[in-house]
């Protein structure tokens, strides 16, 4: 029998993004699989039922999840969801696995194999199934956007007939995937740019997009291509050099995270204080608590004449190109794990064995094992 791909609906409120896109259900049913969504799942991002017209249309989610042997989903699954899904299936989507890690007990016993999109690592050969990038691309373009909104001021230098205008100052903080797509985009909207990154790697990449790049000679490489976090001198350091360059911003997109940790905190307020009246910062990182002192999850602050907007999930913003991206991502993800119509969890695979969290009725990935049950294998 062909294997049945479910799509669910996302619960998470506000959420617009959906799994699989019309154009990859017909690719993935041309390979002889069966898709079916729920019911309305792309109808916030243009997608009606019909629009899916080679997926079989599931009114009731129950049933859905119930008949799958892959789910896919964006959001992290629920309980309830959990509850739902067949015994000894896969899922796959973002999990958040450095929360709430309950979740993968009720995974383990229902034999799930359990996929992290975020634990895929992140090798060249991984490189179209990342969704961090492709939907972390996406957040830094929208943030750009999302902070000239606000912002009373212009971007680009404006020559009218009542004057001049100065081009605004943007400096963009975490120059990782995010920040340098919201560098590209700030530059291409005529502003100055600066960007600034505690990885060394980054200077490079941040004036091949035509931005200047904020030395602070810091250099905090952690593993696997990441950041470390920072000494307490090294964050003092960071922030004496840093301040001027925030003072001088007119807009200041910041995106330092580091995966599992809380985000770093890196613009005081006392840093916000010495900003001029009307600048604007978005915060990128609000969701893990943000990188500015004053952040509040999907709020913008007024502090001083200056505001600080922490927007949660950007990504569905942008819900169509998202969902197609990410679609795209499971696509290729799917490619590794079906071979020839039959489902093979090679766990040998370099990319299978890290991005899985529960399978075969245990706990398989070595650090979340070790958190929950205290056993490191
Ligand atoms: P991220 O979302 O974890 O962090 C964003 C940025 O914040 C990073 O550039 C990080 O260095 C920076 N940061 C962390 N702490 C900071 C601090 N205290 N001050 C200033 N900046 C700070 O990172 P993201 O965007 O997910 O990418 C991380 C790495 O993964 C990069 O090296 C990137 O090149 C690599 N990568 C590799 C891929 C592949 O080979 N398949 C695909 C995508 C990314």
């Amino acid at each position: 029998m062909a294997i049945q791909i479910c799509v669910p609906k996302e619960v998470r409120k506000g959420e617009q993004r959906v799994a699989l896109v019309p154009d990859i259900v017909n690719r993935l049913v041309k390979q002889g699989l069966n898709v079916n969504i729920e019911s309305a799942a792309g109808e916030l991002i243009g997608y009606t039922d019909a629009d899916y017209e080679n997926a079989n249309i599931v009114a009731n989610s129950s049933e859905l999840l119930g008949s799958a042997d892959i789910t896919l989903t964006v959001n992290p699954v629920t309980s309830g969801q959990i509850a739902q899904l067949k015994e000894g299936s896969i899922l796959i989507g973002f999990l958040n696995p450095h929360s709430d890690l309950d979740r993968f007990n009720l995974l383990k016993d229902k034999n799930i194999s359990a996929f992290s999109i975020e634990l895929i690592p992140r090798i060249s050969r991984a490189q179209a199934m990342d969704a961090l990038s492709s939907q972390a691309s996406i957040a830094g373009y929208k943030a750009v956007l999302l902070g000239s909104n606000i912002l009373g001021k212009f971007l680009p230098m404006l020559t009218t007939a009542a004057g001049t205008i100065r081009p605004s100052k943007c400096l963009v903080i975490g120059a990782g995937v995010a920040g340098l797509q919201a560098i590209a985009t700030a530059r291409r909207l005529g502003a100055i740019v600066e960007g600034y990154d505690v990885r060394a790697a980054v200077k490079e990449q941040v004036e091949s997009l035509g931005a200047k790049f904020v030395d602070i000679e810091i250099k905090a490489e952690g593993s696997g291509g990441y950041a470390r976090e920072l000494t307490e001198k090294e964050r003092q350091q960071q922030q004496e050099i840093l301040a001027k360059h925030v003072a001088a911003s007119d807009l200041i997109i910041s995106t330092a995270a580091i995966p599992g940790r809380a985000s770093p905190r890196i613009i005081s307020k006392a840093m916000v204080e010495g900003m001029r009246g009307g600048s604007v910062i978005v915060d990128l990182a609000a969701e893990g608590g943000g990188n500015c002192e004053l952040t509040k999850l999907d709020e913008t602050i007024l502090h001083q004449g200056v505001k600080i907007y922490g927007p949660a999930n950007i990504p569905s913003m942008v819900g169509n190109h998202a969902s197609e991206l990410y679609a795209k991502n499971l696509q290729n993800i799917l490619e590794l794990l079906i071979q020839d119509g039959e489902i093979n969890i090679d766990l040998e695979d370099e990319i299978v064995n890290g991005s899985l969290i529960t399978h075969g009725g245990e706990i398989h990935h070595a650090e979340i094992k070790e958190q929950l049950e205290g056993v490191s294998s």
